[in-house]
């Protein structure tokens, strides 16, 4: 879930394992930035058309992992909590979600991956080695991201924040499109008790690395 700290960890397992890094959540932001809100609200055909002429393409590994959408990085204007909450809501339909999947697997054919998202272990890559879904109480996640925005020097009020995790956990779990929710054969992770590190060790335990 949102504020969990899955980027985080999944980019130093990648930088450690020296495999590429794919951050799926990334790929739902970008759409939602290239997607208006006509196309987002039901104008299948018009989405279409937007995500017909739309490549997805992952180059380098570890540090130096590299998302590109047509060939033009995907940068820090996908951050924001506006841009989220487009990507929850685009997150819900169908053909979106076939058309990034798609594009997903076709990266993971092509590359030995630490790949990070919501459906990973349960519907895009149900035969991964590794499966891990890592977890904590929706206040932990709040105060992380609240944490984050005042390192960067960016506006942080508590409350809010702990209002959009709730409302965008609601939407992620409750959709009847691959719902958020660990794979029956993933490790899941209390990660309210570790820093970042231990979350990585506890990773890494499993890998025998
Ligand atoms: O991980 P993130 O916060 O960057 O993801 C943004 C949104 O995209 C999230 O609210 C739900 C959606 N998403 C998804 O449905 N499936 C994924 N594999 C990744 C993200």
């Amino acid at each position: 879930p949102a504020g969990v700290g899955k980027s985080s960890i999944a980019r130093i397992l990648a930088r450690d394992l020296g495999l590429a890094y794919l951050d799926t959540g990334a790929m739902y932001r970008t759409l939602g930035l290239r997607l208006d809100d006509v196309a987002l609200d039901g104008d299948e055909a018009g989405r279409q058309d937007v995500m017909r002429d739309l490549h997805f393409q992952l180059s380098g590994q570890g540090d130096d992992s590299h998302l590109t959408l047509n060939g033009a990085p995907v940068g820090e204007e996908i951050r924001s909590e506006e841009v989220a909450a487009r990507a929850s809501r685009l997150a819900v339909l169908p053909d979106v979600r076939n058309f990034l999947q798609s594009a997903q697997q076709r990266i993971g054919r092509n590359t030995s991956l630490v790949c990070e998202g919501r459906d990973m272990g349960t519907k895009v890559f149900p035969d991964a080695r590794h499966k891990f879904f890592l977890d904590a109480a929706h206040e932990v996640r709040a105060q992380r991201r609240f944490l984050q925005l005042q390192a960067q020097g960016r506006p942080a009020d508590f409350k809010l924040i702990l209002s959009q995790i709730l409302a965008r956990d609601e939407q992620d779990r409750n959709r009847p499109v691959d719902p958020l929710r660990p794979a029956p054969d993933a490790i899941i992770v209390d990660t309210g008790p570790l820093d970042m590190a231990g979350v990585v060790a506890a990773i890494k335990a499993h890998l025998k690395v």
